[in-house]
Parts: structure tokens; C-alpha cells; sequence
């Protein structure tokens, strides 16, 4: 990949409208403007409430991209559409009137500009999110104080001496095993080559984070409920009620978590009827309701990890964020008798040691939710392909991976 490429990319495939700008596979800006406080009424996203949010947010959302990039990257003068090299834009899966929006903005853009489009898969982005670097010296470019002039040259001076070095490009052992746990998906995605997918397996009904905050909704948690019930479940008893574990007697690593909704309705009513959980009830209840879904997602990656000798696993999703969830999937791979790294670095010691697999989580919280900066990875793995789109006029929205 050319890490010097830039990119730009949007998102809008449900209730984020987000734009990022990336150099190779450094993310320099990833703003996302979330619309979750005015769906939170409705319980879920409000597709017609969605699209006007988003028609509303996409020009300043790429706008400030393209500023936060410009700070990051520490030029002097303004970055502009002209120094990109190309531009990406998810296609599906998502909200058709939402894609709808991201999707005609970045087609009048290519034209309006004359540079390359590439239409990228949400799921993609999700899978291969675990890729993105940081960029060093501007950890905190979201939250930097612009007017605070001595701190901002500090800064754009040590990023320039980073960037004249810059050697990120991710040397990839495969197989890879791309864990994707989000609201709309749960996926199992094994390959040997980026681009080239095999879906091992995938929920047959609800996705992981689609359970965990209807379980949430039961409990009066808020919307999403996924992020509510990780800390609640911090506080509670996970084996305080035993949550079946579903699909064992089949040998496909597909996974169902309508199950476990049922379930959780099935014993609120039994247990409390109509009087609600108290707090450590309600504690206990998310603790067990979130290792039942963690659970059973282990089980199937165990049963992946018997038969398929992965090199890399990777993590990514919304539901990706969640620290249980990540120290679950380091004790099943230790299960296996293989040593856990979080990196590939080359020394020597490590490599002496016993057969290991590499586990790669996105570096910030960001990167797990829907956010552009995945879509601008996937990209830049697809303009070394020269994979464009030939016309503009024809491209669609498209919900398949492969
Ligand atoms: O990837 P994402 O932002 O959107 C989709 O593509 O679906 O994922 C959203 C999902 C929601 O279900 C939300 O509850 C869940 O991710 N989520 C979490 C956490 N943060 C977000 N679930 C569990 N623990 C978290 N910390
Ligand atoms: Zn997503």
C-alpha cells in the first residue's frame, strides 16, 4: 500500500454521518456526527429521521475532516479536495435513505473534482477496522484546543518529523480470522488475501449488539444499550442466572441470539412480573445477559479455531469496544494452547516461543462504531487494486461482502 495516499471517505449507512481523511492507513481526522440523541425517542434509528440528519450533517462533517486533517498532517496551507487521491464511500449494508445521502454526495464530488470513487462494504470496513494506525502526534486531534497556537505548532512540528519516517504498513500473517460483532452483524470471515473473503459463519437472526440492546430495552437501559450494559455488567454476577447456550448440536459456526431475547423475557416475567429489577438485580441481569451473547460466540470461534489455523485474529464492530469481550476471546485462543500477541513485532524472543496468534483491536473506540476512517483503509487496499468505479451513474447501493 502507498502510505502516502490520501483519502477520503464517508459513512452514512445508519445513524452516523461520519467523513475521515486517511494517509495509507494512518487515520489524520474521523469525525462523526452521531444522530443517536435524536433516535433515542424512538427506542432504533428512524430511517426518514436518519436522512434528513444526515443530508443536514454530510457537507460540514467532510469540511471538518478535511480541517482536522490539514492540523494532523501540519501543512501550512489548507487541505482541499484537489490533494486528495481518491475517494471512498460506503455502498452497503445499511439504511437504503441513508446510504442514498453519502452516496450521491461522494458521486457529485467525483465529478465535481474529476478524482477516483471507490464504492467500499460496511462490513469490510468493520473487519478490517483492527488495520487502521494511529496517528502519533495527534492522538487527541478530536478533542485539540485549535486556539491554543504555542501547543498546536508543538505538535504539527513533532508530526512532521513522525510523518518524514512514517513505515506503518502492517506486515499481515494469514490465515486472518476477522471477528465483526456489531448491531447488524456478527460475522466469522477467514481469508488469506485482502479482498478475497470466506464467511465461515454469521447469526442466522438477530446480530450480537441488536440482542444486547433489545435485552437492554427489557431493562430499561436506554438506547444503545450495549455500551450501558458493559458497565452495569461490571458490577454484577455473571453466573447469577444461567443462560442457555444455543446452536451446540450443530456443526455450522453460525450463531442465534433471538434465543437469548426470548429467554431474558421469558425470565423477567417469571422472576419479576410486573414489579421491576432492582439495582443489583438489574446489575446481575446484564453481567450473566452479556456473557450468555459473549458465550456463545466463543463457542463457535473455539469450534472455528479447532479446525482453521489462523494466524491473525482480528476484532471489529460496535459491540468490538467492549473490554469483556476482548479478554473472552484472549482466554479462548490461549484455550487452544497458542500464545496470545497483540502485535507482530519482529523480535526474536517471541518468535522462539511457542506457535502464537496475533490479535489486533482498533486502536480507539472510534474505529469499533460506524465511522469513515475504516471505510478509507479498505480504500487504500482497493486503489493498490485499482479497483474504481468505472460509472459514476451506474453505482448503486450493494449489500454484498462477496
Ligand atoms: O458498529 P456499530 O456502531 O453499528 C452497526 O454497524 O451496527 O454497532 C452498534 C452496536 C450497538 O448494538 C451497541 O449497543 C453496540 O454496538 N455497542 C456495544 C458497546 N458499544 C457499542 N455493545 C457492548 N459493549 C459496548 N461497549
Ligand atoms: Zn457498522
Amino acid at each position: 500500500m502507498n502510505k502516502y495516499l490520501l483519502i477520503l471517505a464517508v459513512d452514512t449507512s445508519c445513524d452516523d454521518t461520519s467523513a475521515a481523511v486517511l494517509r495509507g492507513d494512518t487515520v489524520l481526522s474521523n469525525i462523526i456526527a452521531s444522530q443517536t440523541e435524536l433516535h433515542r425517542p424512538y427506542g432504533g434509528v428512524f430511517p426518514t429521521v436518519a436522512k434528513q440528519a444526515h443530508k443536514e450533517n454530510i457537507e460540514p462533517t467532510v469540511k471538518t475532516a478535511l480541517k482536522r486533517a490539514s492540523i494532523a498532517l501540519g501543512n501550512k496551507t489548507k487541505l482541499t479536495i484537489n490533494n486528495i487521491d481518491a475517494l471512498a464511500v460506503t455502498v452497503g449494508p445499511g439504511l437504503a435513505p441513508a446510504l442514498e445521502v453519502g452516496l450521491n454526495f461522494m458521486k457529485d464530488l467525483a465529478i465535481k473534482s474529476q478524482k477516483p470513487l471507490i464504492a467500499i462494504n460496511h462490513i469490510e470496513g468493520h473487519a478490517l477496522s483492527a488495520l487502521a494506525q494511529r496517528n502519533h502526534s495527534l492522538k487527541k486531534n478530536d478533542t485539540l484546543d485549535t486556539k491554543n497556537s504555542r501547543q498546536l505548532e508543538k505538535l504539527i512540528e513533532s508530526n512532521k518529523k513522525k510523518i518524514s519516517d512514517n513505515s506503518n504498513n502492517t506486515n499481515i500473517n494469514y490465515p486472518v480470522l476477522s471477528i465483526v460483532v456489531s448491531g447488524g452483524h456478527t460475522e466469522f470471515i477467514l481469508f488469506n488475501k485482502i479482498g478475497e473473503y470466506q464467511i465461515l459463519g454469521s447469526s442466522i437472526d438477530d446480530a450480537a449488539g441488536e440482542c444486547l440492546d433489545k435485552i437492554g430495552r427489557m431493562l430499561n437501559l436506554g438506547y444503545p444499550a450495549g455500551p450501558i450494559m458493559e458497565k452495569f455488567a461490571h458490577l454484577g454476577n455473571p453466573k447469577a442466572i444461567d443462560f442457555p447456550l444455543p446452536m451446540t448440536t450443530t456443526k455450522s459456526f453460525d450463531m442465534s441470539f433471538s434465543g437469548l431475547k426470548t429467554f431474558s423475557r421469558n425470565y423477567i416475567e417469571d422472576h419479576f412480573g410486573d414489579t421491576s429489577l432492582n439495582q443489583q438485580q438489574t446489575y446481575d441481569f446484564c453481567a450473566s445477559a452479556q456473557y450468555g451473547v459473549f458465550r456463545h460466540i466463543m463457542y463457535k470461534l473455539s469450534k472455528v479455531l479447532e479446525k482453521y489455523d489462523v494466524a491473525e485474529i482480528w476484532l471489529g464492530g460496535g459491540v468490538a469496544a467492549n473490554v469483556n469481550l476482548r479478554k473472552m476471546i484472549r482466554e479462548t485462543i490461549k484455550n487452544t494452547g497458542k500464545k496470545v500477541s497483540n502485535s507482530d513485532t519482529k523480535n526474536p524472543k517471541l518468535s522462539k516461543q511457542k506457535a502464537k496468534i496475533i490479535f489486533r483491536t482498533p486502536f480507539t473506540k472510534r474505529l469499533c462504531m460506524d465511522n469513515a476512517a475504516m471505510i478509507g483503509l479498505v480504500a487504500s487496499y482497493k486503489f493498490e487494486r485499482k479497483e474504481f468505479v468505472s460509472d459514476l451513474e451506474e453505482l448503486e447501493r450493494s449489500p454484498r461482502l462477496i
